[in-house]
């Protein structure tokens, strides 16, 4: 396993729509692998392809932290199909360093996407698992956080980041 490199904020590849994946082979298999190894290690619950500079849709996220294998999902080709309910909590993406903002989501959402051997499956969030689902589902159509935040909250989160770049802390 290896671990990949994270891009940040404004990478092209995170604000481009993610192809489907057409083949469920070994090396998506291992691709998935580094992902979650690539998460775990840098502190997240969720990573998705553009992140790490693929554009396809796929993401891996664990809200447990490794604590249970059941909350251990690779997303692939990843829909949304159903959204519920309405919770702001704050919110930070591995390709924004740093940046906490309070992001307001659905409070339930459902996801429909295939495992890593093709086989279609439904999973049914709320709160913290509804929030990655629609995060990491972003991600794959190109959409970051940035987006999601309130104009005021968008404005000043770009004016930090571009303090960050001034000073070298945010490549
Ligand atoms: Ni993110």
């Amino acid at each position: 396993m290896a671990l990949l490199e994270i891009v940040n904020y404004p990478a092209p590849v995170l604000l481009t729509v993610g192809k489907p994946v057409e083949h469920f082979d070994d090396r998506l298999k291992t691709f998935v692998e580094d992902m979650f190894e690539t998460m775990y290690e840098a502190k997240g619950v969720g990573l998705a392809a553009p992140q790490v500079a693929v554009s396809n849709r796929i993401f891996v996220m664990d809200c447990s932290h490794e604590e249970d294998a059941a909350q251990r999902i690779a997303a692939i080709n990843p829909e949304v199909i159903y959204v519920e309910g309405e919770q702001t909590g704050d919110e930070g993406c591995l390709s924004f360093p740093g940046l906490y903002v309070p992001i307001t989501r659905n409070q339930r959402a459902v996801l429909r996407a295939q495992d890593v051997n093709g086989n279609w499956f439904e999973l049914d969030g709320e709160e913290l698992t509804a929030r990655c689902i629609l995060h990491e589902t972003d991600h794959c159509d190109g959409v970051v956080f940035l987006d999601r935040m309130t104009k005021l909250k968008r404005e000043l989160a770009k004016r930090k980041i571009k303090r960050l770049q001034k000073i070298g802390k945010w490549d």
